[in-house]
């Protein structure tokens, strides 16, 4: 038995509007300074007048635990009906934890897990409106929240903390600066081909990958050089919520176990660090793969795509202007060396090792380490 499970998604232009639909009596927003600064809390409101709102704008980049769980006491005392993430795969992942911690005050954050049945939404609901196109949060069931002290990130999931609603409304992406859209939507493309290749792959994340890889590949490189072309903000917000649809009902490989423990320890952002395994990672599971990546690689558009889907990915990733190596990101080798060991045991413990096409130990990951720099 399989499931696919989704949010009701709202998108293309004027979506926000959807909200003053829902009849909204009492809303947490949940979002970060930047977005808040940019207006896009103020479209947010304006699009529920009616509306009672309380503004959490404090999310860090890759929050902790105890980032967010200060809010929890003034939460419950204005008992919202709902939760709104408003920004990207950090603040929607906040919310996600305020929603269940709110819901469920009688259990840990670490609670959260798909063997668990939570018994959520007795009080309130959860609405994500993503202010990049990347992460997926907004269609996934996932939450990742930062281990300070174990250097890790752990990912926290349940079906029942996937939104009731996602709304990918273009003008909240506009005017995402270039370094972001790039790496979010790296993360993205990234998505659609790990999620098609998991070993968990399934007609419907198949479909939802195959339809992701048509809108993201064009629509990122035309982004990358005009980022006011709405129609290309569009088709790649839709694309990369479409990716992260598949990964969600598929799980994720290799490239993300890689990027993950890359991007613990030497900070780098989520989409980048991801992206620079990803032609490496194809080149290693193409012989059990080969069938779905030449399928993926064909749905490229001919002026993009290069023989094999490692070749393309490269070429597509340098158009961008995105790092193919990590030398380039200014880590010096001596440090890469010295971190080489934790490097590999935070890799070998993602969920990625477990779905990853090809079954991967020490010497093979240690190998894509050192071919990746
Ligand atoms: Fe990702």
């Amino acid at each position: 038995m399989w499931y696919f499970r989704s949010p009701e998604i709202i998108f293309g232009e004027e979506s926000l509007s959807y909200l003053e639909t829902l009849g909204i009596g009492k809303a947490v927003i949940v979002t970060d300074k930047n977005i808040a600064a940019a207006g896009m809390v103020d479209r947010v409101k304006a699009n529920m007048p009616d509306t009672e709102c309380m503004v959490i704008d404090d999310i860090p980049e890759e929050p902790r635990y105890a980032d967010i769980a200060g809010h929890l006491d003034k939460i419950d005392a204005f008992a919202p009906d709902y939760f709104i993430a408003v920004g990207g795969g950090s603040s929607i992942d906040s919310a996600k934890i305020l929603f269940f911690k709110h819901e469920r005050p009688d259990l840990e954050f670490y609670d959260v897990t798909p063997l668990v049945k939570l018994n959520l939404r007795k009080k309130s609901r959860l609405i994500a409106i993503p202010t990049t196109s990347g992460t997926g949060s907004e269609c996934t069931w996932a939450a990742v929240i930062t281990d300070e002290k174990e250097k890790r990130k752990d990912e926290l999931a349940s079906p029942e903390i996937m939104p009731d609603y996602a709304i990918l409304d273009p003008e909240m992406v506009k005017t995402l600066p270039k370094t972001q859209t790039i790496n979010t939507a790296t993360d993205a493309m990234t998505h659609a081909i790990e999620g098609y290749t998991s070993r968990w792959n399934n007609p419907y994340s198949d479909a939802m990958a195959e339809k992701a890889m048509e809108l993201i590949v064009p629509s990122i490189i035309e982004v990358s050089a005009h980022p006011d072309n709405i129609d290309s903000r569009n088709s790649l917000h839709i694309g990369a919520s479409m990716a992260g649809l598949s990964f969600s009902n598929s799980q994720i490989g290799l490239a993300h176990a890689l990027g993950h423990s890359l991007g613990a320890i030497f900070h780098i952002a989520h989409g980048k660090s991801v992206g620079i395994f990803l032609p490496e990672v194809i080149r290693f599971n193409y012989s059990t793969v080969k069938e779905r990546y030449d399928r993926l690689n064909r749905i490229i558009p001919e002026k993009y795509r290069k023989p094999t889907l490692d070749q393309s990915m490269e070429f597509i990733l340098k158009t961008i202007g995105q790092n193919t190596k990590i030398s380039e990101t200014g880590i010096s080798r001596e440090l890469y060396g010295q971190n080489m060991e934790n490097l590999i045991s935070l890799a070998a413990e993602s969920t990625g090792i477990i779905t990853n096409p090809r079954d991967a130990n020490m010497k093979d990951i240690k190998n894509m380490f050192e071919n990746a720099y």
